[in-house]
């Protein structure tokens, strides 16, 4: 079975085709990093017209590189939310326009869901039951993943998720957008012992990274002559450790020895290092990704749509999204 994957719900328009849930055919994405930089975020306004500009031109691409026509497609899916409402709007648009002219399924897929299915595009797909660490800039959450369609919420984040921390340290410290590749490329210049800055909550599953946000500026504020560096790897140190620590918690609550970790900010190595190092003393399994399956693409949508064609929408109602996700975290 072979599915169209669609994601454009922030700043990234991304094509994909998928076979079986797990063989990438082809795969495009196109990154407005460049479009939002000046603005220090994401500007959904820009974000929207550059997905009208992107979403066609990558389609055609990815179809040449995948060599099929969209004849060869058995089944559409897009990113349905959360995201931004003008963004999500052109890749729904685009795929309910293709399933309609080719009377094709359409499946509506939780972005939140597709980050966690990136991993099925790996040679080793985790094995249920597995403890999902969803990190990105819109999201932090534990999720107990039991099987297809069954995932339990653990926790999540009361106030900023981990990737904006990221983005609004990296903005606080003049490094532009986004900040998590500038923060993780700096600190290995700096000393991470050089602040300690605190983990928040650290007897709950729950996360919050306001207060370290502050605790940042604060430093800022009162050290003068301060080292950028030393500032971005205390802070980077402070968020690796208080993910694996609520991480291991939630494992050890659950009992689950897999631990899989997705989302954008996966694509920090150090963290990644600081997992398997930790996880492989305690027996834990830790499954990471390469960057690209863990920063926002359509892959993952593709491949979370297969594996949860059944526990979607019945076959006649493929056709209509509703205004909630079909499932939701
Ligand atoms: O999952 P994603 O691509 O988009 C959302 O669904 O939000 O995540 C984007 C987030 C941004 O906040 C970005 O700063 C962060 O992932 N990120 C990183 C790194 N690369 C991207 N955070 C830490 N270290 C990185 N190397
Ligand atoms: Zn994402």
């Amino acid at each position: 079975m072979i599915i169209l994957g669609i994601e454009s719900s922030c700043d990234e328009t991304a094509i994909a085709l998928v076979k079986n849930g797990t063989e990438l055919i082809a795969h495009n994405i196109h990154s407005q990093t460049k479009l939002h930089r000046e603005f220090g975020g994401v500007v959904p306004e820009l974000a929207s017209r550059q997905h009208v500009e992107s979403i066609h031109p990558l389609l055609i691409k990815t179809l040449e590189e995948g060599k099929l026509s969209l004849n060869d497609i058995d089944a559409v899916a897009v990113t349905q939310g959360p995201g931004l409402e003008g963004a999500l709007l052109v890749g729904i648009t685009t795929a309910k326009n293709i399933a309609f002219l080719l009377n094709k399924p359409l499946i509506a897929v939780n972005h939140l869901v597709g980050h966690i299915y990136a991993h099925y595009l790996t040679d080793t797909p985790p094995k249920f039951p597995y403890m999902a660490l969803l990190v990105s800039g819109g999201h932090t959450q534990l999720v107990h993943c039991i099987d297809h369609g069954k995932y339990e919420l653990v926790s999540a984040t009361r106030d900023d998720a981990c990737g904006e921390a990221f983005d609004k340290v990296a903005k606080l410290l003049g490094l532009g957008y986004p900040g998590g590749p500038v923060i993780e490329k700096l600190a290995k210049e700096g000393n991470q012992t050089a602040f300690k800055f605190p983990i928040a909550l650290p007897a709950s599953l729950e996360f919050s990274f306001s207060g370290l946000k502050t605790a940042v500026l604060q430093t800022v504020k009162n050290t003068p002559n301060y080292k950028a560096a030393d500032v971005a790897a205390s802070f980077q140190y402070c968020v690796i450790q208080t993910l694996l620590k609520k991480s291991l918690k939630a494992c050890n609550e659950y009992k689950c020895n897999r631990l899989v970790l997705c989302g954008g900010v996966v694509a920090n190595r150090t963290l990644v290092q600081s997992f398997q190092d930790t996880c492989s003393k305690k027996t834990i399994h830790c499954h990471s990704l390469q960057p690209v399956l863990s920063t926002d693409n359509a892959a993952m949508i593709a491949s979370a749509a297969f594996f949860n064609q059944e526990h979607l929408l019945e076959k006649k109602q493929l056709n209509t999204l509703s205004p909630k996700p079909s499932f939701q975290l």
